[in-house]
């Protein structure tokens, strides 16, 4: 490796000459001659200010160059850089293309100490779908710090931020016609904790404790400007001790609950067999999809239990009158209502691995996407029925792991190292599928940060890199390609780059 050349994720191909050119200024100066100026300008300068590089007449001079998109179904993410004479190329054939390449520009401009060789940098990433997911339930955070979550996504070519927004511990946005789910369902009833033990706000200043369609809205332009798309998650049918809290005739005993103080699983999920919760999922998905321009809707379904549906006599009645065999079937029964009324509203769902769970006489909707939390084994089995998958298994990309196995160390459900999360691809060898083709299926990865006991965002930031950035590559690069060594050694400087930016970092072992 030429330790000039730190790029996190690193570029597939480069190749460098032996003439050294200068970089006296930290500065770019973007140049574009053709008819969509404003946007590239805008798209360019944008990812030059996230890696906290400034645009001035003076700067490094940066030709931007949008080509013809070759006749593909998707877009081409890829982008070619060279440096020569002091002046920066950029050449791609899509908006996000442009974006990683001036990002990759803007890292190489930040790590120059004044000079570096000239550059042939040819780049594309080898999955489609590089996400971070950050629940936002579980603590309440500030849409500074989810601009900033936004930011980091950009930095590392992230396009996916997928937003956490109902949880047993916090209902976050809006529903028109069900004021409670935010009035009610965004506050946990046990004041007695630390006011900052629940979440953002400090309980005496600001008690709102969801997002209004204004903020929502304003992360949605971020998140635009920075080619990322967001997708929205309302978990179904479990995890909803919120809801239920809220509007208590939609569980199965009729309540009464409380917004969840604790952390877990808990019995007291949606009563399947009263229709009045579909109404208000269509009310909470329709105001998903006013909001949310993203083609799709993330439904959950993960850790439901099955213990209120088999005593419940309404639940019982649905299962009677559908034809299912079990209480477990009851749920695959709802994932496929909710999955179609995500359909209707033109929108894929996708859901955790549960919704391949008992699927005997509702077969899962086809263009369900699945996205495999426990081990790989749900994206194996997702892929072999044809469905789209994404991989976040929890030992790899959960970031909410311990970094080390040490008691003064924050995190929780054990520990996932740099190295380990680093060495996962999400399409690769190690993945025994039935059938090649179905690695085409792999749309790629999720890290994911889950935010038990995280109501400080610097903490949330300490456990988050480097390993985001391990993610971050793995997600970019081909398996063969990878070198841990050789990311370590470029993460000396990329840390840098990040205390700079004024992200918190884990400095200890990596594996
Ligand atoms: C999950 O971690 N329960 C998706
Ligand atoms: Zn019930």
């Amino acid at each position: 490796m030429d330790n000039r050349i730190t790029i996190i994720p690193k570029p597939i191909s480069v190749e460098t000459g032996n003439k050294i050119i200068n970089i006296r200024t930290k500065s770019v100066s973007i140049c574009i001659n053709t008819d969509s100026k404003a946007d590239l300008y805008k798209t360019a300068a944008t990812a030059f200010g996230v890696a906290g590089i400034k645009t001035s007449d003076k700067g490094i001079s940066v030709f931007i160059e949008l080509q013809p998109q070759d006749k593909k179904q998707e877009i081409n993410e890829g982008y070619n850089l060279t440096l020569s004479d002091e002046e920066i190329r950029i050449k791609a054939e899509s908006l996000n293309g442009i974006f990683y390449g001036c990002i990759s520009a803007a890292q190489l401009i930040s790590r120059a100490d004044n000079e570096l060789p000239e550059l042939n940098i040819t780049d594309q990433p080898i999955h489609s779908w590089r996400g971070f997911l950050l629940d936002t339930s579980r603590s309440f955070y500030s849409t500074a710090f989810i601009k900033k979550m936004l930011d980091a996504c950009a930095l590392h070519k992230l396009n996916i931020f997928h937003w956490h927004l109902t949880d047993d511990q916090g209902w976050r946005f809006e529903v028109p016609g069900y004021p409670r789910l935010t009035e009610i369902g965004s506050k946990r009833q046990d004041y007695t904790m630390p006011a900052s033990e629940d979440g953002f706000y400090d309980e005496e200043k600001l008690i709102r404790r969801w997002y209004t369609d204004e903020e929502i809205k304003e992360i949605i332009r971020y998140a635009q400007e920075r080619c990322i798309q967001i997708i929205p998650e309302v978990e179904f049918p479990g995890h909803s001790s919120a809801l239920l809290a809220a509007y208590p005739e939609y569980g199965c005993t009729g309540g009464p609950y409380q917004v969840e103080n604790r952390w877990g699983i808990f019995p007291d999920v949606l009563c399947l067999g009263n229709d009045n919760i579909f109404t208000i999922y269509e009310a909470a998905l329709k105001k998903i999809t006013e909001l949310f321009p993203s083609d799709y809707i993330h439904i959950g379904g993960d850790e439901c239990p099955h213990e209120r549906w088999e005593i419940c006599p309404k639940c019982q009645a649905r299962m009677k009158t559908e034809g299912l065999d079990s209480a477990a079937q009851l749920q695959a029964w709802g994932t496929t209502k909710i999955a179609s009324m995500v359909a209707k509203l033109g929108k894929v769902p996708i859901g955790w691995d549960e919704v391949l769970d008992n699927n005997k006489h509702n077969k899962l909707p086809d263009n369900v996407i699945v996205q495999s939390w426990r081990g790989t084994e749900g994206g194996i089995k997702a892929a072999s029925l044809n469905h789209k998958v994404i991989m976040s298994p929890t030992q790899r990309f959960y970031l909410n792991l311990k970094n080390k196995d040490s008691f003064e160390e924050p995190g929780r459900l054990g520990v996932t190292t740099t190295k380990k999360t680093y060495t996962f691809s999400p399409a690769g060898k190690e993945l025994k599928l039935e059938n090649p083709e179905q690695r085409k299926l792999i749309l790629g990865g999720e890290c994911t940060l889950w935010t038990e006991k995280l109501p400080h965002s610097r903490n949330a930031e300490y456990l988050l890199f480097p390993r985001f950035c391990a993610a971050a590559e793995t997600l970019w690069l081909p398996e063969e390609k990878k070198d841990f060594e050789d990311f370590k050694q470029r993460l000396e400087y990329h840390k840098k780059l990040l205390h700079q930016l004024d992200y918190r970092y884990y400095e200890g072992e990596l594996e």
